[in-house]
């Protein structure tokens, strides 16, 4: 459920997709949340970007998982009492899928339940997962990650193992990506664990070429946005208009990603009643990366309320998943 429905130029703008595009575009300067790249184009727009060669992330996490799959599971495993392995954000599930059978193989006791905002991945995922591991018990929860962590917090009793994969920690902007994480310290237990991936700073330019691929499925991603509008909220946006800008400054290690107009022009969403401006050369902010370095890690845990009980690194040292749990201090 979102927010209250609100009335603009005579039209009641009910579901959060309107409301978010309608203050992302009347700010300055205009954004647009990246939560929504994901529906059913953008999923599998997604899964091609995973597949690149470029898009080095996917490569280096899965590493990660197939070295330390042992060692996470004797981490969790805890005097092999049940857990429930929750994801936020698990979208097609590809790498949770070698911890997975590595646990399913080692008869571990555990429940997946994957959250994601788009409940066509998540279709897919239950599928896959039905025809690769009968018998695994899979309960899906789409939703915006909170939403679905309260429902599941509600049905679901026991020790939660969170799967917070991907770098999509990334996806917040600092101070943003403090108050998400305190907001999960608050509904975790003292013996929860939480995985959680960052992608690090490096060389500049591998970095702007996973977000800037030669085949274009970072540009097609990014403008699907405005196609999505175009689709849901009846805007008429000629996406031809804009191209896709990453950016990427090394000193912060923001990586992010913009849609700019190539003309000045005006759009009109139907559903939102509102006609749009830009200018030739605006931008509209659509997506931040974040990389991080240990000490930006270790900073974000102890502002959230976590320690940091261990980080794996792959082997070039491009990406990490760490284990945090719930740290004895109070959040400050
Ligand atoms: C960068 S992808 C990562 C997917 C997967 N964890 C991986 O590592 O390949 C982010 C995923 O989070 C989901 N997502 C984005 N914003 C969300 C939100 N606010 N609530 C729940 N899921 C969200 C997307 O649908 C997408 O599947």
């Amino acid at each position: 459920m979102g927010q209250q429905p609100f009335v603009k130029n005579n039209i009641e703008i009910a579901s959060d997709f309107a409301r978010d595009t309608f203050q992302g575009l009347s700010a300055v300067p205009k954004y647009l949340k990246s939560k929504y790249f994901y529906d059913s184009e953008g999923d599998k727009l997604f899964q091609k970007i995973m597949a690149l060669n470029e898009y080095y992330l996917t490569d280096c996490e899965s590493e990660i998982l197939n070295h330390q799959k042992d060692e996470l599971m004797n981490f969790f495993r805890d005097s092999n009492t049940p857990f429930l392995l929750t994801e936020l954000g698990a979208g097609d599930g590809q790498k949770t899928e070698i911890l997975l059978h590595h646990f399913f193989n080692e008869s571990v006791h555990f429940q997946y339940l994957p959250i994601d905002i788009s409940s066509n991945v998540l279709n897919l995922l239950e599928s896959k997962l039905s025809a690769d591991f009968p018998g695994l018990k899979v309960k899906t929860y789409a939703g915006d990650y909170f939403q679905a962590l309260d429902r599941l917090n509600k049905e679901e009793n026991g020790r939660k193992v969170l799967l917070f994969l991907g770098s999509t920690i990334g996806n917040f902007e600092h101070r943003e990506a403090v108050k998400f994480l305190q907001s999960l310290n608050k509904r975790m237990d003292d013996h929860d664990q939480l995985i959680i991936g960052f992608d690090l700073k490096k060389d500049p330019n591998v970095i702007l070429r996973a977000y800037n691929d030669p085949s274009g499925f970072t540009a097609k991603f990014n403008l699907n946005l405005l196609h999505r509008i175009n689709r849901e909220l009846e805007g008429e946006f000629v996406t031809d208009n804009f191209y896709h800008q990453p950016t990427y400054d090394p000193s912060t290690g923001e990586a992010k990603s913009f849609l700019v107009s190539k003309i000045d022009q005006n759009v009109h969403i139907g559903k939102l009643n509102t006609t749009f401006g830009f200018k030739r050369g605006e931008s509209i902010f659509t997506e931040i990366s974040q990389k991080y370095d240990e000490v930006m890690i270790h900073n974000l845990a102890e502002k959230s309320g976590f320690q940091v009980k261990q980080i794996f690194y792959d082997s070039k040292k491009y990406f990490v998943d760490s284990l945090w749990q719930k740290s004895k201090k109070s959040i400050v």
